[in-house]
């Protein structure tokens, strides 16, 4: 079984991120070929800063290593390291109906946030779920841990790699996603989706002194530490809890509901509980951060593990189509 998935470097990885991608990969890496990329191509369709793109991608194979991924069980490389996601991604999106895109949430949901001008919006943002689906398709991946929100660019994954078969002869593994529902959509500081993009995330390696305040400044309703809360199943931070300490965060609901347990207390303990509970993956992110030619020799090696397969599979699929 071959599990692969990607996350962006477009920004300090939080809850949402570690949760939807990082752990069940984490988990994954036990059971079967885990292959896990820094999508800095992906990066390209919203962040035009170079030197930031950088530090991103060097800190999201930081992250990765430090929360747990073992570079003897899996490949981590970064995308750009294996240009033959962009080459397979061409052959994908001359039949990639334009419809197929048009109806993607994500799209709609950037041009929307933009001012819904679909002409100031950058090409590369539309034809992503294209790479995307390169990406996976790449590695024959049979297994796809993602967030909900990912959920429309798989089906448009086995769309594309459906209609390949069916035209050109049979190609590509049909892969599945892996959404854990419990997790598929962890909610950020403001109760939307927890994103990079919005502004309203708890980042998992965040200054200490910074994370306080942030979790300690999260707006609440206006009643007093006295009144039963009897909605606290609904609060942002119990759900954050219950995700970091399953009883501690029902423990903490139990207090809100029975009154006489107020949103301050509430959120030094939630706060306690998200430093503990990375406490260990801080430090050795510090050892890993203090050594990048090691970083850099990993991310190195797996590009080399990542290449003979990628190329396999593209010469397959040139082969099929008359490229050949
Ligand atoms: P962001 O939305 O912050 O830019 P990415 O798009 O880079 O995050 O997502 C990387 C991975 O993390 C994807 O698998 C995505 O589904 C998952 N993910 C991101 N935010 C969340 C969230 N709030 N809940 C669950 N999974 C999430
Ligand atoms: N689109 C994903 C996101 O923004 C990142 C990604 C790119 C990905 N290629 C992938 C995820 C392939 C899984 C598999 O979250």
């Amino acid at each position: 079984m071959r599990i692969l998935t990607g996350i962006q470097p477009s920004g300090a990885l939080h809850l949402g991120n570690y949760f939807g991608a990082m752990l069940p990969g984490i988990q994954l890496q036990n059971q079967g070929e885990a292959f896990y990329f820094i999508a800095n191509y992906h990066s390209m369709t919203s962040l035009t800063d170079p030197e930031l793109r950088r530090r991103y991608t060097f800190d999201v194979a930081l992250d990765w290593l430090a929360c747990g991924l073992d570079p003897a069980k899996a490949v981590l490389w970064r995308q750009s390291d294996v240009p033959e996601h962009t080459e397979l991604a061409w052959l994908l999106t001359t039949i990639t109906p334009m419809g197929l895109l048009e109806r993607c949430h994500s799209f709609k949901d950037k041009v929307a946030k933009l001012g819904g001008e679909v002409g100031s919006v950058n090409h590369g943002l539309f034809a992503y779920p294209v790479l995307m689906a390169a990406d996976i398709l790449l590695y024959d991946s049979n297994i796809v841990p993602v967030g909900k929100d990912q959920k429309q660019h798989l089906e448009v994954t086995r769309d594309i790699a459906l209609k390949f078969n069916h035209l050109y002869g049979e190609t590509f593994v049909i892969p599945e996603p892996r959404i854990q529902e419990s997790v598929a959509v962890v909610p950020g500081l403001d109760g939307q989706k927890m994103s990079k993009s919005y502004n309203n995330t708890i980042e998992l390696f965040g200054e200490e002194k910074a994370t306080r305040k942030k979790i300690m400044s999260i707006v609440m309703d206006s009643r007093t530490p006295e009144e039963p809360k009897p909605d606290a199943d609904h609060n942002v931070v119990v759900q954050l809890f219950k995700l970091l300490n399953a009883t501690e965060g029902a423990n903490q609901e139990a207090l809100l509901r029975a009154g006489g347990y107020g949103y301050g207390s509430l959120k030094k303990a939630f706060f306690e509980c998200f430093w503990n509970y990375f406490a260990p993956y801080r430090a050795r992110r510090a050892e890993l951060a203090a050594n990048p030619e090691a970083v850099h020799r990993i991310l190195a090696e797996g590009a080399a593990k990542a290449t003979p397969i990628a190329r396999a599979t593209l010469a397959r699929a040139k082969k099929a189509c008359g490229l050949d």
